[in-house]
């Protein structure tokens, strides 16, 4: 790991959705699906008054997000997405964010799931970091060539 920076992380709020969409939009513009993964700035909108979105904070810029929703029904939090400004990676902000989303789910008992792309090394290593134990791998999750893991944590007691 680099040399880290100096941040905090923080539930974002309602002012906060233009800079999270901004940061979602340059976020994946290394990624083979660059085109389609980013969501749309009214989306973001509704995530962070609905459901639960962690910020991390660098000289008052946002330079990370993960957002936690919960599923119709079930004790369960959808892991949306994890994105740390390219400058920042390798410095521990990911896995600062993880332990937000991981704090939240046990503070509600819920099980935790998420899809991770089978080259994504990175965010592959996290999850097991962070106690995502449970692993299947789904063909044309997304489209037919865009395969995904499925990932799930149960919550600690
Ligand atoms: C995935 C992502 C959120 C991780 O954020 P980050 O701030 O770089 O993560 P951290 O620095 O906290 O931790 C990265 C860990 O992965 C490890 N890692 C990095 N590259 C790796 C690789 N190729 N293979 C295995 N592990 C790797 C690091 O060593 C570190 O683990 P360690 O602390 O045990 O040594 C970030 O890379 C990102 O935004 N990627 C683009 C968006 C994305 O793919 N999001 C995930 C799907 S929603």
């Amino acid at each position: 790991m680099n040399r880290p920076s100096p941040y905090k992380i923080r539930r974002a709020q309602v002012a906060d959705f233009l800079q999270i969409a901004a940061l979602d939009r340059v976020g994946w513009q290394q990624n083979k699906a660059a085109d389609y993964i980013p969501d749309g700035e009214h989306l973001w909108r509704f995530f962070v008054a609905y459901s639960a979105v962690f910020v991390a904070e660098h000289d008052e810029k946002i330079i990370g997000f993960a957002n936690v929703f919960r599923a119709n029904d079930k004790a369960i939090f959808v892991l949306l997405k994890v994105v740390v400004d390219r400058k920042f990676r390798g410095q521990g902000v990911g896995q600062g964010l993880f332990s937000q989303v991981v704090k939240e789910c046990d503070r509600h008992g819920f099980a935790c799931l998420t899809t991770v792309d089978p080259e994504n090394n990175s965010m592959l290593h996290v999850c097991q970091k962070f106690g995502f134990t449970e692993k299947e791998y789904k063909a044309g999750y997304y489209r037919p060539e865009e395969h995904r893991y499925v990932l799930k944590r149960y919550p600690s007691r």
